[in-house]
């Protein structure tokens, strides 16, 4: 690892690169290391599967946003780029509490988002998605492009589309989402000034759609979450603002990175593609190895210990900055035999891909089913292979997101379906 701040590896482009062969060499050493984050704040990283779970799951790694700010500043180390102030209605959300506030939050939102409403999604996912590889057959019939890039043409549009529709985002608008949401979770460059401005303009926007389904309510996911009830209690506009916001970051910038990871280490793997193209019954199997394999989301938010906490081999002192690498629990051979291998016929389950605890992703059936449909209808309809040597792949700039910057295919149509 390059730069060192106080004697700790900075988190920088060696490791967004290649952050699973820095996860196996800390999985070496200890249950939990401390590094610095790319902005200058030192934390401890987990990386083994066994404490990656229980401290997903303990209540004294704490989200709570309310002393978020002060512990950052206790951590930040060598450089002092000051604490970015967000727009309160963005930081409010669920991912940012503990118990009780989260559970109250999380069950308004569960009365919403339930299993029948994503299911009743998937003719919808299903016809979004014959819409993008129609054009990509396009293309390459008519136009004789015979190389996409898999993430412009299928695994971006396909989620953000599906997110959008959910919550009644109008198709004009949906570019300056992606621009916003990219800075937000990218982490921004510098002092922080983008990502004040996307976040201000992200609140605004957001609020006036909140106000809008209030007036106007449909038959759609987010009129039913303004209009959630529990025992007669509601979210409030500031909660509305802030449960849509995750939703939408949540929703538009993880799923693209599982189909895209998906697809790039099938293309890496043709046994495995091959297998999978005799036999679809593994489908589902193949996706939960996706997500273990290049999980989408590389380290799980930010937590902090609000006591001294044994993990493993290390205390980890009290108000520390604690990051589960998801992806290193996931590379664990402790618990994933020859975890480094690329198999769709392991057995699926128990990795951390959607966290684990209070926290586990409130849309991991909704991604499963994208991903599945995503993938499944790109083999039906085209043959594919590679058009980029791997060294030639960029890898997206940050800690938080694993996926790649674009993943150039050669398709070659295989007749209608
Ligand atoms: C492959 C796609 C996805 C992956 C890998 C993923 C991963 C995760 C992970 C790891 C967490 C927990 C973070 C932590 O504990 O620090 C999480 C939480 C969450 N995810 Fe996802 N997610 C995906 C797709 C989605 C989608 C499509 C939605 C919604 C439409 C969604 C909504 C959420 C929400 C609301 C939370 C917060 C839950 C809470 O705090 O109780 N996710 N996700």
């Amino acid at each position: 690892m390059g730069e060192k701040i106080a004697g700790l590896d900075v988190l920088g482009e060696e490791y967004f690169a290649d952050p699973h062969a820095y996860h196996a060499r800390l999985r070496e050493q200890a249950a939990a290391s401390e590094i610095v984050l790319p902005r200058g704040t030192k934390a401890w990283l987990v990386t083994r599967y066994e404490e990656a779970r229980l401290a997903l799951a303990d209540p004294r790694f704490s989200k709570h946003y309310e002393r978020f700010p002060e512990v950052m500043a206790l951590n930040r180390v060598g450089r002092d780029e000051g604490v970015i102030e967000f727009d309160q209605s963005l930081v409010k959300h669920m991912l940012n509490m503990d118990p009780p506030d989260h559970t109250r939050l999380r069950k308004l939102v569960t009365k919403a988002f339930t299993a029948r409403r994503v299911e009743q999604l998937r003719p919808r996912i299903q016809e979004i998605t014959d819409g993008l590889l129609d054009e990509m057959a396009t293309r390459s019939e008519v136009d004789a492009v015979d190389v996409v890039d898999v993430v412009d043409a299928l695994a971006f549009p396909l989620p953000i589309t599906v997110i959008c529709e959910m919550l009644d985002v109008p198709m004009d608008e949906r570019d300056d989402f992606r621009v916003w949401s990219n800075v937000l979770v990218g982490g921004g460059n510098g002092d922080g000034a983008d990502l004040q401005e996307a976040g201000g303009k992200m609140a605004a926007y957001l609020a006036r759609l909140v106000e809008n389904k209030k007036a106007d309510p449909g038959d759609d996911f987010f009129s039913a979450l303004v209009h959630a009830d529990e025992d007669g209690d509601r979210l409030d506009p500031m909660e509305l603002i802030a449960m849509a916001f995750l939703l939408l970051v949540a929703g538009h910038e993880t799923t693209v990175n599982l189909i895209t990871n998906g697809v790039h280490h099938l293309l890496r793997n043709p046994d495995q593609l091959e297998k999978l193209r005799a036999d679809r019954s593994l489908l589902p199997g193949a996706v939960e190895e996706f997500l273990r394999y290049e999980s989408p989301v590389n380290q799980a938010t930010m937590r902090f210990t609000n006591e001294d906490v044994e993990l493993g081999d290390v205390v980890i002192p009290k108000d520390s900055v604690v990051v589960v690498a998801l992806s290193g629990a996931n590379r664990d051979g402790s618990k994933f035999p020859d975890a480094d291998r690329f198999d769709i016929t392991r057995p699926a389950g128990g990795h951390l891909a959607f966290g684990h605890g209070v926290h586990y992703c409130l849309g991991a059936p909704l991604a499963r089913m994208e991903g599945e449909i995503a993938v499944g209808s790109l083999l039906d309809r085209f043959d594919i292979a590679p058009a980029a040597e791997p060294d030639a792949l960029k890898w997206r700039p940050g800690t938080l997101i694993r996926g790649l910057e674009a993943l150039p295919v050669s398709l070659t149509p295989r007749g209608a379906r």
